[in-house]
């Protein structure tokens, strides 16, 4: 059974870390696969490759974009080579994120106009780039969050990104429902990728939490698959939460 077969989906940030899984899911569902990233000529580069191998193995058609989500210019070539090699777009999956580690306050300008750039400005370059295609085939978006979006952090400045972001979903879910394309998002709890290597180090105590509370990536994908899937026709605009009853809890005590 492959529910996705004939469709496209392209996921933004899928070198490394939770868009290497999304795509993965993608795959396995039988969606053809645009990977991107961002750094040219490093290990992402090569991971980029490596998945485009993998997912075509699996038998489906992948190719890789280097491409800058936060440059207008990049992200038209992006949507450019995939309408000319798929000729289609069906999901969007809006991952892609980059911020520094530290306190708002202390950002330099050329930090908090990156931040902004990146994570706000580059995913609605992304989505508008995107909207002539989707609106052929109805199609999806879907944005990865984080609990950055509802929980302060003194090292996570993307947090506020996160929130503008979750309030673009519900808006263009509404802007966008004359065009029958859906707009949702997950928000991720902590996921062991790169970037929680660096989280770390700015986070006391966060070893301490059991790792029962730690999400996969491939628990992310996977409900991010379901946005995706007929069975969510009825979810818009939401913004669902997958990060294992973390923030059920207004205190976490260390190991508990
Ligand atoms: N890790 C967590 O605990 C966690 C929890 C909840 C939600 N999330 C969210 O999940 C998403 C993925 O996180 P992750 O931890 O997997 O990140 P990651 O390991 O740091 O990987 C980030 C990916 O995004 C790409 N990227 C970064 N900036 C880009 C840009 N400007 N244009 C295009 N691609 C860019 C990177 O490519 P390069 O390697 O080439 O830079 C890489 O492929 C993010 O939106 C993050 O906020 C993460």
């Amino acid at each position: 059974m492959l529910p996705l077969k004939g469709k496209v989906a392209l996921i933004t940030g899928s070198s490394r870390g939770i868009g290497n899984a999304i795509a993965r899911a993608f795959a396995r569902a039988g969606a053809d696969v645009v990977i991107n990233y961002r750094k040219e000529g490093g290990s992402s580069q090569e991971q980029a490759g490596q998945l485009c191998e993998e997912i075509e193995a699996m038998g489906r058609r992948s190719f890789m974009v280097q491409a800058d989500i936060a440059g207008k210019e990049p992200v038209k070539k992006l949507f450019t080579e995939t309408e000319e090699k798929f000729g289609r777009l069906d999901y969007l999956v809006l991952n892609a994120a980059k911020a520094p580690f530290k306190p708002l306050e202390k950002l330099f300008e050329r930090e908090l106009r990156q931040l902004v750039e990146t994570n706000y400005i580059g995913n609605i370059f992304c989505i508008q780039a995107a909207l002539p295609l989707l609106e052929k085939t109805s199609g999806k978006i879907v944005f990865i969050s984080s609990l950055g979006s509802r929980f302060y952090n003194p090292a996570y400045p993307l947090g506020s990104m996160k929130a503008a972001m979750e309030s673009v979903v519900r808006d263009c879910s509404e802007s966008l429902r004359e065009k029958k394309i859906s707009v949702n998002a997950v928000c991720g709890g902590i996921v062991k990728t790169d970037s929680f290597k660096v989280l770390r180090q700015f986070w006391e105590n966060i070893d301490a939490l059991p790792e029962e509370l730690f999400v996969e990536p491939d628990e992310i994908a996977d409900v991010a698959l379901f946005l995706c899937s007929p069975g969510s026709r009825g979810i818009t605009g939401q913004t669902i939460v997958v990060d294992k009853g973390l923030s059920n809890a207004i205190c976490r005590l260390p190991g508990k």
